[in-house]
């Protein structure tokens, strides 16, 4: 039995991950989260008493905590999602940005190096280092730029991208020097359920349910790529299986949407399953200044992870979309 040191599983994606992991495969899995405000452990409920599921709650930029948990656990692979997320936090106080993104996957991936090569051949040449990581590291594409590729150079714009874009380096740096065994994935924006309501999707719904403003930056027109997180989850499972080493992947949802459609869209789905009886969802839609280097549009080629690891998103925009409305409307303990 395999088994996979995840970190950030209390978040959004990593929740999904070990949910999925759990399911569909019989590897030993240990969480490795501080639990920030991003973390929940109640996205993790339904596999706390699991026997292959274990929690460690540390710090990624606690070696000693990390040096204890692979001697403990042995594991045969790490994969990589402990971050700070939210662009508009990176804005405001980029410090903890630089911490955990960049000081954590380092000593992250230090103490994988030092277990790494005091392991057997066979273990040192099956081990895998997977590093999630964004496409928001490539900049902004304008509205006919093509999309972008694992060849695209890294433009980012943000303190977030650009935090992220430093521990894909790191990563790759580890590769090419220390020869430990990684693959990295740059994914488009997710969406589902137990998203932190601070992004855009989850923020809308629980902000229209509520009957407040729904704040949209600048005009609207800026284009994102959409994924259905248990669709991201499965071309991670599918990367650490099938990838090949040292190689980064695209992921993306096949899917361009500006945000106004988005909010627009979400508004049409609450009317048809929550109607508001004296108002429409969209009325409560209100333009708001730009943040600062908001990147125009992304969009993602995942011609690669679909020919080396038979990896295609599944989910289109609008099933996916009223999934997660359905989930928020269930989950009424997200909403306070
Ligand atoms: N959400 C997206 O749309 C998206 C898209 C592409 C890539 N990613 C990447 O995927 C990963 C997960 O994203 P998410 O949306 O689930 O994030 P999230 O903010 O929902 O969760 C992050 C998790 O990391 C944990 N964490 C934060 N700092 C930590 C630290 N110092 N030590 C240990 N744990 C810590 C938090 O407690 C939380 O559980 C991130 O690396 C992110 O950059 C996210």
């Amino acid at each position: 039995m395999k088994t996979i040191l995840v970190t950030g599983g209390a978040g959004f994606i990593g929740s999904s991950l070990l949910r999925y992991l759990i399911k569909s495969t019989s590897y030993r899995l240990i969480n490795i989260d501080k639990v920030t405000y991003a973390g929940n452990l109640r996205a993790l409920e339904s596999i706390e008493n699991h026997p292959r599921y274990f929690f460690e709650k540390t710090d990624i930029c606690d070696t000693k905590g990390l040096v204890k948990i692979f001697d403990k656990y042995r594991p045969d692979a790490v994969i990589h999602l402990a971050a700070e997320s939210h662009v508009d936090r990176s804005i405001d106080k980029p410090n903890q940005f630089i911490n955990t993104n960049v000081v954590g996957t380092f000593t992250l991936l230090e103490a994988s190096f030092k277990y790494w090569k005091l392991q057997n051949y066979k273990k040192k040449e099956s081990f895998r280092f997977h590093h999630v990581s964004t496409d928001e590291v490539y900049g902004e594409l304008n509205l006919k730029d093509p999309a972008f590729t694992e060849e695209s150079p890294y433009l980012p714009n943000s303190p977030y991208s650009a935090s992220k874009a430093a521990s894909d380096h790191l990563v790759r740096a580890w590769y090419k020097t220390y020869k430990i065994p990684v693959v990295i994935t740059n994914c488009s924006n997710n969406y589902g359920p137990f998203q932190y309501p601070e992004k855009l999707i989850p923020l809308t719904i629980l902000n229209a349910l509520k009957g407040r403003k729904l704040s949209v930056y600048g005009d609207g027109t800026n284009i994102r790529d959409w994924i259905y997180v248990d669709d991201h989850v499965e071309a991670i499972r599918l990367v650490l299986e099938k990838g090949i080493v040292g190689e980064t992947y695209n992921i993306g949802g096949n899917c361009e949407v500006t945000n106004i459609e988005v909010v627009r869209r979400i508004c049409e789905i609450l009317s048809d399953m929550v109607p508001m009886p004296s108002r429409r969802y969209d009325e409560l839609i209100t333009f708001t200044e730009d943040r600062p280097g908001h990147d125009f549009r992304y969009a993602i080629n995942s011609e690669k992870v679909k020919i080396q690891c038979g990896w295609v998103p599944k989910t289109d925009f609008l099933s996916g979309l009223r999934k997660t409305v359905a989930w928020y409307l269930k989950d009424t303990r997200t909403i306070d």
